[in-house]
């Protein structure tokens, strides 16, 4: 069973400044509770229970948020409020954290590369990146999906939807056939390609699976689209052995990366609750 799930948190956010200048964007709530926590939520439903975080300066939150606060434990024990703590304290009590930082930012692949010291290089690793918000309230979250075809398949999975075609200059994108319903066999990535050059509308969105010979890969691929390590390539590297499945996952992601898709999320959130 995969156990180890990777979070990297080390960017800066900057679509959300002033928000994030001091505050990571990771930990930005939608209502009550802050993106990454979601994520690590949906990786316990699939199974995990070491999650390893890659930070940068000025991400603390993120540490004090996954840790006892005893104070704050201390002043509301007995009270009303006390059962909002319910959640996290599931958390903490059932998952291990680790943490290294990523010392410069040179992208996506470089942050995953510095998880080899957390994950390991013997097992294969889930990566979440926990600005895109994912939700199936029909079933399995997106990853207990991904873990589920991983079994079959034994090889990288990442998580695809159609966009927009002039959308796709904002994502990875895959090319490949379909081996059975919603799951390809990728032959090509390419990382934000131009609108017009693009193979295929199907972006991958920020949830794999990948082996651990994909750090071997990492360290010999050149920095591509915007000077930055990606991975996009290094995978496009495995999808070349036919190492790569691509899956239509059954639910909703939502960009919270972005101001729309924030508040997006948040409506959607908002009325669940009602
Ligand atoms: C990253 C990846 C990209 C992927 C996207 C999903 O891009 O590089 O391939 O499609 O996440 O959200 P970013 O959004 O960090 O620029």
């Amino acid at each position: 069973m995969i156990k180890k799930c990777l979070f990297p948190a080390a960017g800066y956010g900057t679509r959300f400044l002033p928000a994030t200048k001091a505050m990571p964007k990771e930990m930005l709530p939608i209502l009550t509770k802050p993106l990454i926590q979601y994520g690590v939520e949906e990786a316990m439903e699939a199974g995990y229970d070491v999650m390893a975080i890659i930070t940068g300066r000025g991400k603390r939150a993120i540490t004090d948020h996954f840790d006892i606060s005893y104070e704050l434990e201390h002043q509301i024990e007995g009270s009303s409020k006390e059962g909002l703590l319910k959640e996290i304290r599931h958390v903490i009590a059932n998952c291990t954290f680790t943490y290294t930082p990523q010392l410069q930012m040179k992208g996506l692949g470089d942050a995953i590369h510095k998880g080899k010291v957390l994950v390991g290089e013997q097992d294969p690793f889930a990566v979440i990146l926990a600005d895109d918000l994912c939700v199936n309230l029909d079933g399995d979250g997106v990853l207990k999906q991904m873990t589920k075809l991983y079994a079959k398949y034994k090889c990288c999975i990442v998580a695809i939807m159609e966009v927009p075609a002039e959308d796709v200059d904002k994502y990875g994108v895959i090319e490949g056939s379909e081996i059975e319903e919603d799951v390809f066999m990728v032959s090509n990535m390419v990382e934000k390609p131009d609108v017009d050059k693009a193979p295929t509308n199907l972006a991958v969105i920020g949830r794999y699976i990948l082996t651990p010979d994909i750090f071997s890969m990492l360290e010999n691929t050149k920095p591509g689209k915007n000077g930055e390590i990606q991975i996009t390539d290094a995978l496009c590297e495995q999808a070349k052995k036919g190492m790569v499945v691509a899956y239509k996952f059954k639910g909703r992601r939502f960009d919270c990366g972005s101001v729309d898709g924030f508040v997006e999320a948040t409506n959607y959130y908002y009325n669940l609750e009602k």
